[in-house]
């Protein structure tokens, strides 16, 4: 019998229409989308005109994507999908480092910097010693690590954000660890900002009610032979946005210490040990 399409059986309807040697994930996949879409439309019994809107929003967020902006990622970070996903493909061991967003402005190829370096090329900022140890779970120093660190500037803006007034590489470097499994590299007290609100997904944000800061944070992309690779941050403890992070990227296992170093140049130290999963 024809499943022609009726509102009770548009699920049967659009899901009956696929071939039957299509891939078995992609049907899979397909499936649970149709069955969830027209669910949530029927449940919300979405107007004529909310359908429009919807329509606009999602044409606005292509056309403003380009090489340097992806506004796609922006609304699933902000949706909470971006964070879902990182969870669900990233479960580790209790005890390893969680991981969280990886964000838009990692830039690969970041310079080689040697251990106990300034990463910071503007002169800008309060400057912070982050260093600890790269470890597997029985605390056990991983040697030949590779950590890849970025954070934005003291003015809130990565190097990326402002290629004609910050050095390229500022607040960027790689390191590898040596057998003692040590990290160490002299960057800023990272500061919060916003992330770019100035399109569709700023829009969302204000309907919504809801501001667009990041808590402050440093990045690090910590990888070894034979362990998860990690993706993570670490966040400064007494941020206002701590609870409100508008991508959900904070874990309470990410909040790191910062202690105020009394003399010397240096005027913050960030103590923080990253522990590795196995594969
Ligand atoms: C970031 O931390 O760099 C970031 C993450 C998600 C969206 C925008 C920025
Ligand atoms: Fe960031």
């Amino acid at each position: 019998m024809t499943n022609y399409f009726t509102e009770e059986a548009s699920v049967e309807a659009v899901n009956g229409r696929m071939a039957s040697d299509i891939d078995p994930r992609v049907r899979e996949v397909m499936t649970l989308l149709v069955k969830h879409l027209h669910a949530f439309i029927k449940e919300a019994k979405v107007s004529q005109q909310e359908w429009e809107t919807a329509i606009r929003f999602l044409t606005e967020t292509g056309k403003i994507c380009s090489q340097e902006r992806q506004e796609f990622i922006l609304l699933s970070d902000t949706l909470g999908v971006s964070m879902l996903v990182d969870a669900i493909n990233n479960r580790r061991q209790p005890g390893a480092t969680e991981n969280t967003v990886l964000g838009p402005f990692h830039v690969a190829g970041a310079p080689r910097v040697a251990m106990g370096d300034r990463i910071t090329l503007d002169g800008k900022g309060e400057s912070c010693v982050f260093e600890g140890t790269v470890v597997d779970l029985d605390e056990h120093p991983i040697e030949g690590a590779i950590i890849d660190v970025w954070s934005d500037n003291a003015e809130g803006f990565y190097d990326v954000q402002q290629p004609d007034i910050q050095p390229k590489w500022n607040n960027r470097g790689t390191f590898v660890t040596g057998s003692d499994g040590r990290y160490s590299f002299v960057g800023i007290k990272p500061v919060s900002y916003p992330i770019p609100a100035d399109g569709p997904v700023g829009q969302m944000l204000k309907h919504l009610g809801r501001h667009p800061y990041r808590p402050a944070h440093m990045h690090y992309i910590v990888t070894a032979a034979g362990f998860q690779k990690l993706v993570t941050h670490t966040f400064v403890g007494d941020d206002n946005y701590l609870s409100s992070d508008a991508v959900f990227g904070v874990k309470a296992t990410l909040i790191a210490p910062y202690e105020r170093v009394l003399g010397g140049g240096t005027v913050w130290r960030s103590p923080f040990d990253f522990v590795l999963n196995p594969l």
